[in-house]
């Protein structure tokens, strides 16, 4: 997800106004369309919490798309939420049996795509093996946090780091885990 440096990935009202940032760092990368879009083929299926997806329906109501192309797009909720294609499922209940027992089989790279609820749940289920983290040249003040509710500590190892022109810094880590830990301790 992208956060501003103060750790919100979107204001209290869900408002997103801030991504769009006019900093220039001038020794950062470009990045290649090309390889975004080689990027994006790797990723099998996308999961996300119900305020995300009420998110990505409104910016394509205004006309900006549907960013997931054809790719399965596995929405939670526990409410009736209108279904805008077929590529779209809900699930509603345990987050572990589902990516463990449901996904894992059948797709080999899930994107959490968030927000913040999904992504602490996530977390704290154990279920990540790789957190991604894009820092904007911003800072806030309030608003949801990347990681809602993390209830201990988790060991995070930094295996790449990427300074862009635009002053986006981007953070890959995996997941430590205790030795004997499997990946879907609760
Ligand atoms: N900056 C970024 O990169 C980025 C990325 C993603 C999202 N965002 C922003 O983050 C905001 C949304 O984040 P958020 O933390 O408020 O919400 P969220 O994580 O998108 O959605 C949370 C909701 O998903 C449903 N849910 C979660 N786990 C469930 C489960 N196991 N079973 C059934 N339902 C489940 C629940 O809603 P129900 O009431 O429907 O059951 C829950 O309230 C939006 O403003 C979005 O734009 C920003």
């Amino acid at each position: 997800m992208a956060a501003s440096l103060d750790g919100f990935i979107a204001r209290k009202d869900g408002r997103v106004d801030w991504l769009e940032t006019s900093d220039e760092f001038a020794d950062g990368d470009t990045i290649d369309p090309e390889f975004a879009e080689a990027f994006l083929r790797t990723i099998d299926c996308y999961v996300m919490g119900s305020r995300t997806y009420e998110t990505a329906l409104n910016f394509e109501a205004k006309g900006s798309g549907w960013v997931y192309g054809d790719k399965p797009v596995f929405v939670l909720t526990s409410r009736e939420l209108p279904r805008t294609r077929d590529t779209i499922e809900f699930y509603s209940g345990d987050l572990a049996q589902f990516v463990n027992g449901r996904l894992r089989p059948t797709f080999r790279t899930i994107w959490f795509v968030g927000g913040g609820v999904v992504s602490g749940e996530c977390l704290r289920l154990g279920l990540a093996d790789e957190v991604r983290y894009s820092i904007l040249p911003i800072l806030i003040g309030d608003g949801i946090s990347f990681f809602e509710k993390l209830d201990r500590d988790i060991a995070l190892h930094l295996v790449e780091v990427e300074a862009y022109r635009s002053g986006i810094v981007e953070l890959r880590y995996e997941v430590r885990r205790h030795r004997g830990e499997s990946r879907n301790v609760t």
